[in-house]
């Protein structure tokens, strides 16, 4: 088996299997996220990558992406149901969002998850050159950092939490407690996106371990891990380049000419997520439009939702009840070739996306809880020219960077319809200073520039900096 000096975990892989011409499996790096965000460093190191490639059964056989190896972990139809659709995502991801949607607990899901952690830990384990950093991603695998540490004392183990990490008294709930918190404590470096997560984390570690417990560090059992916020980012670059090519940008005016070349065009693009609140978002806007403050002749509201988790029942309830409401909005509010919402329901190209940024006059990105929220970060990446309001949740995780954008709470429905007016209302030089203050920030915080803060902290005592010469 080769080893690599980086080993990343993640739950998914970095790729998107396509149907190539003729039929057979093509596999390709997927575009966006933490693939491309990684693929710098990664490529330096050289890496690996475990993670589990989608399906059930046997795991493919895949080819390496550059010098990044690829180690699949596979899944069984009962891992699928108990560890990510039971645990991973009826559980811990509901709960982690301020129980927005009520967490289950099932007790048989729980086994399940400590076998797929320790699948995706041994997996690890076997492919990290001795005192290699392994990089362990995500809700999904909290468990394995202890159970990495308990197989390879030699390692340097991060650990990051891409979603929030709730206050102690929803932790509480959690029947499981102690074993998820001793889990993620397995690490050297413990990162979420914000510093109240670490200080969650430090109450927690109080109450449950006994720890001695700052927000910076933590001790129990005789070791200190440290915790800290490393605000997650996306390829700016990418997004500037993608939004400036002529093809995209003559797309997007081709996009509004098919909207009707409304006098505003307000955008959402999200995974269908109840984290996302687009119900709450719908309601305001068909409230704008039945009170006379939107008309459909000149706005145009276009939502993306691309299909999540299609097999959890919640997520099935939600599309449900999503496709209901815009049924009834554009049934009561729409005009022949007029619909008051454009409802996308598919994936998108990232060059489609970068077209639809740009043709945005306000982005509407309202989660009632959101660890980060990339899209925020992208439409503002795609702005180049200085036009475009962003409204944004509170509860997202980018509302603690991007302070210049119009923030909610999307809870506060009529607060969600003023801000929505306002947005619409603003006038260009006010916009333009808020687009240049927030492109500005994202500039400098780009996701090299997390990879290297994350990695930096891990490695701080500089015992990989030979073999991750990247940072
Ligand atoms: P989450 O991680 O909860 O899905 P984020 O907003 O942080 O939410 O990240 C979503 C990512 O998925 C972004 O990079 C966004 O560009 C991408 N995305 C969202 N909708 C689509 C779509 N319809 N097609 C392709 N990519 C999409
Ligand atoms: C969130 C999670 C990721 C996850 C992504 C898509 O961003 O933090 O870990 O990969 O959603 O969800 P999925 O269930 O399709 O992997």
């Amino acid at each position: 088996m080769r080893q690599s000096s980086l080993v990343v975990i993640a739950n998914r892989l970095p790729l998107d299997d396509n149907a190539a011409p003729d039929g057979a499996c093509e596999w390709r790096r997927s575009p966006g996220g933490l693939a491309s965000a990684l693929h710098a460093i990664l490529e330096q190191a050289p890496a690996t990558w475990v993670g589990w490639a989608g399906g059930v059964g046997p795991a493919p056989a895949l080819p390496d992406i550059g010098t990044l190896r690829l180690q699949p972990v596979s899944l069984t139809e009962d891992d699928l149901r108990g560890y990510y659709e039971g645990f991973a995502n009826s559980t811990l991801w509901p709960l982690y969002h301020d129980a927005v949607q009520q967490p289950t607990f099932d007790r048989g899901w729980w086994e399940t998850y400590r076998t797929v952690n320790r699948r995706f830990a041994e997996a690890a384990a076997a492919v990290a050159e001795p005192g290699a950093a392994v990089w362990v991603q995500d809700y999904h695998l909290q468990l394995v950092p202890a159970m990495l540490r308990e197989l390879r004392p030699d390692l340097l183990i991060g650990f990051f939490m891409h979603v929030p990490f709730p206050p102690p008294e929803l932790y509480m709930q959690l029947p499981r407690r102690v074993e998820l918190l001793r889990g993620m404590l397995g690490a050297d470096l413990v990162g979420f996106q914000r510093e109240q997560a670490a200080h969650n984390v430090a109450q927690l570690a109080k109450k449950l371990l006994g720890a001695h417990a700052t927000d910076d560090a933590i001790t129990v059992g005789g070791r200190t891990v440290r915790t800290g916020a490393f605000p997650v980012s996306i390829d700016v670059a990418e997004m500037r380049a993608l939004a400036t090519r002529p093809d995209v940008v003559s797309q997007a005016g081709q996009l509004r000419h098919s909207l009707g070349a409304p006098k505003r065009v307000l955008l959402s693009v999200d995974r269908l997520d109840y984290t996302k609140g687009i119900e709450h978002r719908l309601t305001a806007y068909s409230e704008l439009l039945r009170d006379g403050f939107v008309k459909v002749r000149d706005t145009v509201m276009v939502q993306v939702a691309v299909p999540s988790r299609e097999r959890v029942e919640s997520y099935r309830d939600l599309r449900d009840r999503i496709e209901g409401e815009v049924g009834r909005i554009n049934g009561e509010y729409g005009r022949v070739g007029e619909p008051a919402i454009h409802y996308l329901n598919q994936p998108f190209a990232r060059s489609d996306l970068a077209a639809l940024y740009l043709t945005a006059d306000v982005m509407v990105v309202t989660p009632l809880r959101d660890g980060m929220n990339l899209v925020a970060k992208e439409f503002v990446a795609a702005r180049e020219d200085g036009a475009g309001a962003l409204v944004l949740s509170e509860f997202a995780g980018a509302a603690a960077e991007l302070e210049q954008a119009f923030l909610v709470n999307p809870h506060d429905v009529d607060g969600l319809k003023a801000t929505l007016l306002r947005a619409m209302e603003a006038d260009g030089e006010d916009l333009a200073a808020r687009m240049s203050s927030m492109r500005r920030h994202l500039t400098e915080h780009d996701i090299m520039a997390w990879a290297r803060a994350y990695l930096s902290a891990l490695d701080h005592s500089g015992r990989l900096a030979e073999r991750l010469t990247a940072l």
